[in-house]
């Protein structure tokens, strides 16, 4: 495997690319918007800055690393690519549309993968006519500092396909850990319903935003509380997991919480919007 196609340059698609670069792999990615590109490639280089400050890589390291990335808003782009990651929307009829297009572009032989964090990896290979060869590789946020990467077999996924993705976690310096399809997988299930429960202590007004924080990193040694973990992660992306789990399991304990509900129809979904529990501008 050589080359590999990203879809997607948002806060996970940015870091899935940086990662793949730097493990040596030529990354072609795709954009809808021409400004999302720059973005993309913006962010890459940004964080290869920060490692040059901190010694863990030279210049010239940085320029090697990013002579193996090309962008472009043409989906053509990706068609040589062995391996696509799909890191776009969190939207079922939007994935088919994309795995449609992706398996009429790409070579018969080639593995599309989804970074998807809840949905169904079944029913988005049925969209396609390559079903053996979809894959979930669900990575986490940000994407360079974190080890796991989930890797989601769906019902139809091949053995061989999850073999090849496996191998290529560990060569991107990560740790795999195979999940049967399942909504919200494994972290998701707990972390997501984790974060809803910190809303609701807030709109309850048992303690502030910072105190909820505070307690959940001292007295369970989180490395975030959960408010500051969901305007990392976006409260757009809870509340669209939060509705995967209620919808899927019909269990009232994964309803989303009115606040959160109510932080996204604001516009307040965290760190992207610069906005959130917390403020950011
Ligand atoms: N991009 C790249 N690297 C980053 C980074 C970023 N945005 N933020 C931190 N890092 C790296 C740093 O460079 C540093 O690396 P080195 O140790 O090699 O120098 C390392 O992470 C630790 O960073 P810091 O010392 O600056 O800061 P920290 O110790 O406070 O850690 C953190 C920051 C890694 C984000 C930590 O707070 C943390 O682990 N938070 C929880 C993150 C988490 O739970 N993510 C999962 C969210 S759920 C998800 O993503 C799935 C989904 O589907 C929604």
């Amino acid at each position: 495997m050589k080359t590999v196609g990203v879809l997607g340059t948002g806060t996970m698609g940015a870091g899935i690319i940086q990662v793949l670069a730097q493990s040596g792999y030529n990354v072609v990615l795709r954009a809808r918007r021409q400004t999302s590109v720059d973005r993309g490639i913006a962010t890459v280089e940004k964080n290869l800055d920060k490692l040059i400050k901190k010694e863990k890589i030279t210049e010239a390291d940085k320029a090697d690393i990013m002579a193996r990335v090309h962008g472009s808003t043409d989906i053509t782009i990706i068609k040589d690519a062995d391996l696509v990651i799909e890191a776009a929307t969190e939207n079922m009829e939007a994935k088919k549309a994309l795995f449609q297009e992706l398996d009429e572009l790409c070579k018969p032989e080639a593995i599309i993968a989804t970074n998807t964090s809840a949905l169904s990896i079944t029913e988005i290979a049925a969209a396609t006519n390559r079903p053996d060869k979809i894959i979930g590789m669900h990575f986490f946020n940000p994407v360079p500092a974190m080890k796991l990467v989930e890797i989601v077999k769906g019902l139809t996924t091949s053995d061989e396909t999850r073999e090849t993705i496996l191998a290529l976690t560990e060569k991107l310096g990560k740790t795999p850990v195979d999940v049967a399809e399942a909504p919200g997988f494994v972290v998701n299930r707990i972390l997501i319903p984790m974060i809803n429960e910190g809303i609701g202590i807030l709109a309850d007004g048992v303690a502030d935003a910072k105190g909820i924080d505070t307690a959940m990193q001292l007295g369970a040694n989180h490395p975030m509380g959960p408010l500051a973990l969901g305007d990392l992660v976006g409260l757009d992306v809870c509340l669209a997991i939060m509705e995967t789990l209620y919808n899927e399991f019909g269990d009232t304990k994964y309803r989303p919480h009115p606040l959160l509900r109510k932080m996204v129809r604001a516009n307040k979904l965290g760190r992207k919007t610069g906005e959130g529990f917390y403020d950011y501008s």
